[in-house]
């Protein structure tokens, strides 16, 4: 027979229910199949009385309860509709790029499912709120679909994302909807000098550079053609005329490619377009000089963030310490590795290496004299005159690494992602918004920000001298 129980909402068949409405120990989300297999999705049946069900008895009866039922869900399963309108689409992308691209991607794997149409193969939106909120609960129920997933990913949890609001969740699913619709992206030829979204600040010169160059070009072949025309033109009119033989034979005089490459006109067009190459060659490299968007090099040793950072999930702050008190995020000392690797897979190559940088006696099981630390290859770099603090954007900025520095746990190899000018910088300076909330060093200013500026509006780093060229150059 049919049972239901939804979040709030909650209904049966049963002739005898009894732990029926308003029985909170059973708000959960327990689904079972009808005979014909289909599938519930959360709906406001709670006024449906129990007792019109309970006389019922005779099959007919029931068979047509069950199609009333089924039609009356099918209308308010509506509530339930993901939202296709742009607002929605876009508070989504937000919140999606904010919590969860750290983790998933649209099309294809990352560190969990990709999630396109995700809305269809999970049991219901009401399971995939749930799942969102909280999904150590649902596979703790027992839940057959979650258990699933969760033992494909190797048992690697999602984080609960408690505080996101059904609201919020339907926004996401519109994003998630958008971009199945629209299918995955076709991968775009990199543009040298061009951020992604680490920073646009430096596209904008060699678009214009371009557009600049072909219409030059357009320009040069309309003169040509102009100038062919006047050629022309005199001639016919230099005809009309009485001219003595030897004026004749230089009016027709045949044009050969050698008179043509000796004409000044012709060295003039040329030495114009390779300066200009050239030209546009040193700006593009201008540019790009000290930039080094991509760097991923080699490291002494084949160190994965994907595999600790992304499937095993250790907190980047385990390793990175230094973040959350000062300027520099500190690579891991061979000591932290060691916590782990005195036992696990000691018998790689790879881990031998980090025993040999610890003098480790496996033994003894103790630490040698020659210590020597790993030879990291340091990937990013601000020059000398710029000055960077990680602590004040990691803790009191409250920016998220990957922000700054990508999905470093999708990584086998890091890789250096924005673009670390100073544009990007202050382009990031002039469009977020300062934490003020909860923080009493900003209240004053807070306050005087709206005075100035009108009730509610926010302070961005610009606003407390996040422009200020002593803040960031020594
Ligand atoms: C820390 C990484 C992580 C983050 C962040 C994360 N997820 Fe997940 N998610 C996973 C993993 C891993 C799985 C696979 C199941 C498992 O192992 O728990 C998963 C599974 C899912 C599923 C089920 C997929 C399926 O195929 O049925 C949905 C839906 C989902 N996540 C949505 C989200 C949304 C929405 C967000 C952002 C609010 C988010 N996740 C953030 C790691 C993450
Ligand atoms: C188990 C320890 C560990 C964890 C966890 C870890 N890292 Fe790392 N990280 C390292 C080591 C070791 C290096 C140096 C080798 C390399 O570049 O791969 C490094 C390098 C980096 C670099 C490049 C540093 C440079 O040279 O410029 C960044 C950026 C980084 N990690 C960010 C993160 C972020 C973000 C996370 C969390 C998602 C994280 N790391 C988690 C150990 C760790
Ligand atoms: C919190 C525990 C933990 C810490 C800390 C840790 N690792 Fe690991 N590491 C693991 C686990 C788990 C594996 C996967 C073992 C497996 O594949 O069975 C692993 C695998 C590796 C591998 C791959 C070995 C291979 O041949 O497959 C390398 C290399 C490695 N770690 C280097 C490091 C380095 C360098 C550090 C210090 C910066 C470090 N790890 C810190 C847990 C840790
Ligand atoms: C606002 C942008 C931003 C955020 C957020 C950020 N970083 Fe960085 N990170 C940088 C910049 C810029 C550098 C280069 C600093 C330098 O060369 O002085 C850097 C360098 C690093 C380095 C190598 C050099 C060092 O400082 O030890 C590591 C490791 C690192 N970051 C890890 C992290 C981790 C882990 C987090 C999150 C807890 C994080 N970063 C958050 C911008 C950021
Ligand atoms: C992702 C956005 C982002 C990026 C990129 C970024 N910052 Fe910031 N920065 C912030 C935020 C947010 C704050 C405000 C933190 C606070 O409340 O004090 C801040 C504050 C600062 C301050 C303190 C300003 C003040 O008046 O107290 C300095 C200095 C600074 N950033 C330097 C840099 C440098 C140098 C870079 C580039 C290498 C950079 N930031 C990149 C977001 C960013
Ligand atoms: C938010 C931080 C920030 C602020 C504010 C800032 N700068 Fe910079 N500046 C940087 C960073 C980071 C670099 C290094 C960029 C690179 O290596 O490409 C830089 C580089 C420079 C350079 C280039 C040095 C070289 O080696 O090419 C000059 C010049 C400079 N800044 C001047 C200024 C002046 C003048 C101001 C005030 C109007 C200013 N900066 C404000 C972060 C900042």
């Amino acid at each position: 027979m049919y049972r239901g129980t939804f979040k709030e909402q909650h209904f049966t068949f049963y002739v005898s229910s009894k732990n029926s409405l308003n029985n909170s120990s059973t708000h959960q989300n327990k689904f079972e199949k009808t005979a014909s297999d289909s599938r519930f999705v959360a709906l406001e049946v709670n006024w449906i009385p129990n007792l019109m069900i309970k006389h019922f008895t005779h099959p007919l009866c029931k068979f047509f309860s069950v199609i009333f039922l089924f039609s009356l869900i099918s209308l308010t399963a509506q509530s339930q509709d993901i939202p296709e309108d742009a607002a929605a689409i876009t508070a989504g992308t937000t919140l999606f790029n904010g919590n969860c691209k750290s983790c998933h991607k649209i099309h294809g794997e990352s560190v969990g499912p990709g999630l396109a149409s995700v809305y269809e193969r999970a049991p219901s939106v009401q399971w995939i709120k749930d799942w969102i909120h909280n999904s150590a609960k649902v596979v703790a129920s027992g839940d057959e679909y979650a258990v699933q997933i969760f033992e494909k990913y190797k048992k690697s949890q999602m984080t609960a994302f408690t505080s996101l609001k059904d609201e919020d969740i339907m926004n996401i699913l519109a994003y998630i909807k958008a971009e199945t619709v629209k299918g995955p992206a076709v991968a775009k030829a990199p543009t040298p000098a061009a951020g992604t979204e680490g920073g646009d600040g430096s596209s904008v010169p060699s678009s214009y550079m371009n557009t600049i160059l072909i219409g030059m070009v357009l320009i040069l072949i309309l003169l040509v053609v102009i100038l062919a025309f006047l050629v022309s033109a005199l001639k016919r009119f230099l005809d009309q005329r009485s001219l003595s033989e030897e004026d004749k034979e230089v009016v027709h005089s045949p044009i050969t490619l050698a008179t043509i490459t000796r004409s000044r006109g012709f060295i003039f067009i040329v030495a114009f377009v390779v300066g200009s190459l050239g030209f546009k060659a040193v700006i593009n490299g201008l540019y790009s000089i000290g930039v080094q968007q991509g760097y991923a090099p080699k490291q002494p040793i084949a160190f994965s963030h994907k595999l600790h950072a992304g499937a095993y999930e250790i907190d980047c702050k385990y390793c990175h310490t230094g973040a959350l008190k000062g300027k520099n995020a500190t690579i891991p000392s061979v000591n932290i590795c060691m916590n782990c690797h005195r036992s696990v897979k000691t018998e790689s190559p790879q881990i031998q290496k980090i025993w040999a940088a610890a003098d480790w006696d496996a033994e003894t099981l103790t630490f040698g004299p020659n210590q020597k630390p790993i030879e990291w290859v340091r990937i990013h770099n601000l020059p000398d005159l710029a000055y960077f603090n990680h602590s004040q954007h990691v803790v009191v900025g409250g920016i998220e690494c990957q922000t700054c520095h990508g999905s470093i746990e999708t990584m086998d190899v890091v890789k250096q992602y924005s673009l670390l000018t100073m544009g990007w910088c202050v382009d990031c300076h002039r469009k977020t918004d300062i934490r003020a909330e909860g923080n009493a060093y900003y209240d004053k200013l807070q306050e005087l920000h709206e005075e100035a500026k009108g009730k509610g509006s926010k302070m961005k780093v610009e606003d407390i001298g996040g422009l200020e060229c002593a803040k960031c150059h020594y």
